[in-house]
């Protein structure tokens, strides 16, 4: 039978349990076995308990789950030349040669690099006796699909990354819940939200909280005294009668000098500036636990089953595909082109290029 492995690597998301249970079954129906790789590349290049056959029933009861039952890691080892080959010596034993990769960027160009390399590392695997030739000619390719796990929706190519719609949601009940008790007390509230370099959990919790000032990585205050502007702004609300004032940080935020913008640094400027009896709420790995969103039950089961049949369907050396979403389609992208576009996006924001970070990241929603 041919043999599926499904590995989920870097950060958790919710939703990652409902690709991986796809999978399975999605694979299981094909007539294939299918196999998860515990603890990410880890789990790989460890081998034995860590590599477990599955079935239909091994993952019942996961697609409510927040996090991955499958666990994940962040792997130096995968790194290396020794580890990857470890890693081959594995697979080629147990016959898995098509790989589901759920994860982010450095996950998935890992994997990319580790389907180039397989016939080579099955060379040296044979020269050093530790497979036979007949194991090595029964695989000669590694096929590899990868689904993009993140809560930052920080990926080009796909609408959205899997967990990113449940934590938009735990911010936004989360401003909602801060709403209530600032307005109380007149109190305004410095919101940090995760994302790294990317603002979307930022901008779109922003809006959807009625937030009332927003701090993204994309797109910094143009103005050097951005400081005072935000105060006149927030201070006009005040007089208009509005009882709180919420400001959402981005963790990644900077000025259009690179000087980041901390959540602890605008409290001041509004202590400062307006008096105003200012707290901060660092909203953390609230974030990226819990239930699954229906959205990311959904969309991960889609892109869990189409990278099955993208592992079943596509030519043995055909480029690596990523499965991601677009206006509202499952679509197959070339997996590598998506990988470097969103290394150029980091790098844009990096040097300050903005308007390319925006026009490259090919999300942002608005025209
Ligand atoms: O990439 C997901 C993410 O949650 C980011 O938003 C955040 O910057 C980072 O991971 C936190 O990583 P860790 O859980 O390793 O602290």
């Amino acid at each position: 039978p041919i043999r599926i492995g499904v590995l989920t690597s870097g950060g958790d998301a919710p939703g990652m349990n409902a690709a991986v249970r796809a999978v399975v079954r999605t694979g299981i129906s094909h007539g294939c076995e299918v196999y998860a790789i515990y603890e990410g590349y880890k789990g790989l290049i460890q081998g034995g308990t860590l590599i477990r056959r599955m079935d239909w029933s091994s993952v019942g009861g996961i697609i409510q789950r927040g996090g991955t039952i499958i666990g994940t890691a962040r792997s130096a080892e995968f790194r290396t030349r020794e580890g990857r080959r470890q890693a081959a010596a594995n697979l080629v034993t147990l016959g898995i040669d098509r790989l589901v990769i759920i994860g982010g960027d450095g996950s998935l160009t890992g994997a990319d690099l580790f389907r180039r390399e397989w016939p080579e590392l099955l060379a040296e695997l044979v020269a050093a006796g530790t497979i036979s030739e007949a194991q090595a000619a029964a695989h000669p390719h590694l096929r590899i699909a990868g689904i993009v796990g993140s809560i930052d929706n920080d990926f080009c190519g796909t609408d959205m990354t899997i967990g990113a719609d449940t934590a938009l949601h735990r911010i936004t009940e989360a401003i909602d819940a801060i709403s209530s008790t600032a307005a109380s007390h007149q109190r305004t509230f410095v919101i940090e939200v995760m994302g790294r370099n990317c603002g979307y959990l930022a901008l779109m919790g922003a809006i959807a909280g009625g937030a009332d000032w927003a701090f993204i990585p994309e797109m910094p205050p143009q103005m050097d005294d951005w400081e005072q502007h935000m105060c006149d702004v927030l201070r006009i609300g005040r007089e208009h009668g509005r009882r709180d004032s919420i400001v959402v940080v981005a963790e990644g935020a900077c000025d259009r000098h690179g000087k980041p913008i901390t959540a602890h640094y605008v409290k001041k400027v509004l202590e400062e500036r307006l008096g105003e009896d200012t707290r901060v709420t660092i909203l953390g790995h609230v974030q990226r636990g819990g239930a699954p969103s229906a959205f990311d039950r959904w969309m991960s089961s889609l892109l869990g089953a189409t990278a099955v049949e993208e592992l079943l369907n596509a030519d043995a050396d055909a480029e690596p595909k990523l499965i991601g979403l677009r206006e509202n389609r499952v679509v197959r992208l070339p997996l590598m082109t998506c990988v470097s576009d969103t290394r150029q996006v980091a790098e844009a924001i990096a040097q300050h290029d903005y308007e390319r970070a925006i026009a490259m990241r090919g999300n942002s929603f608005v025209e």
